[in-house]
């Protein structure tokens, strides 16, 4: 793709054609990613302090009735939600694709948090987990199959009576992204970009998949184009619920978010735990 034959781009774009998500694991573009992960000024790549502290609070006090637990993060991140929870007492693990987000979670570790870097589709889990935690919607930006996959590792991962804990977009929330009119904005350096660049998004809404595809061009001012695509499957409650069952998992139950309540402003997300 050049800036020249832009206008050939495939329409619409199909889910998963043209890459599965956003950089995260390149090592500059994990480092930019990070410092979202960590401002207090939004909630995008990870939540503000203040609101992981209210999760992190439904978790101990009412997931795990405040017994010290084994937990297994996937997708951690910088540790935010590992951290929080080994000061409580549990035992941590996170692994993350990162390699910035998980060089900051190494370095701030308390004792009973570890760490690996490695990706989930590929990176056998560590076994004998009371949880196993996968939240902020990650689990929507995997190809159905790799999706499938990793709840398989993660009930294998689980000691018998062990839960997953899973925090999804919404249906509508997919699909909304979906149908997000096309945007641009210019940056002086940025996710995207160090350097000065314009960023051209479009999204598209896959009616038989159920898919959101974005996708985000990157302009240079040395001409340079770089080209980016985000796939996010929507799922509803059924079909979470099928698959969590047929990956082995029972008691699938469902919550409004991860504080347990209906939150003033409603995100676009939603929770389900089930069991080994
Ligand atoms: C939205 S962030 C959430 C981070 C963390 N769970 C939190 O709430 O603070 C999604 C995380 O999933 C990680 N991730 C995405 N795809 C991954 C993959 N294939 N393997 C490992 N980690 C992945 C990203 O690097 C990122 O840290």
């Amino acid at each position: 793709m050049n800036l020249q034959n832009l206008h050939k781009r495939p329409l619409p774009a199909q889910p998963w054609a043209e890459g599965e998500k956003i950089p995260w694991n390149d090592p500059a573009f994990s480092q930019r990613m990070l410092h979202e992960h960590l401002t207090q000024e939004h909630d995008a790549a990870s939540r503000r302090a203040t609101v992981i502290k209210k999760h992190i609070k439904w978790i101990h006090n009412k997931l795990l009735a405040k017994k010290p637990s084994r937990i297994l993060d996937l997708g951690c991140g910088p540790g935010l939600y590992c951290a929080e929870l080994a000061a409580l007492g549990h035992v941590c693990h996170g692994i993350d694709f990162s390699p910035a987000s998980i060089a900051h979670a190494v370095k701030t570790a308390p004792a009973n948090c570890s760490y690996t870097l490695g990706d989930l589709r590929t990176t056998e889990f560590p076994a004998g987990f009371d949880l196993v935690l996968f939240i902020f919607g990650e689990f929507n930006v995997f190809k159905p199959a790799h999706a499938r996959e990793i709840l398989q590792k993660a009930y294998a991962a689980l000691t018998p009576g062990g839960s997953i804990l899973l925090e999804l977009s919404t249906f509508d929330a997919v699909e909304q992204m979906g149908n997000q009119q096309p945007s641009w904005y210019t940056s002086s350096g940025g996710l995207f970009s160090a350097g000065p660049h314009t960023c051209l998004m479009e999204s598209f809404w896959d009616e038989d998949q159920s898919a959101a595809t974005e996708r985000y061009i990157i302009l240079e001012p040395d001409g340079q184009l770089t080209h980016y695509a985000s796939t996010t499957q929507a799922y509803t409650e059924d079909d979470i619920s099928s698959l969590q069952k047929e990956c082995g998992f029972g008691g699938v139950a469902f919550h409004d978010s991860l504080t347990g309540q209906t939150s003033e402003s409603p995100e676009d997300f939603f929770v389900v735990t089930a069991t080994k």
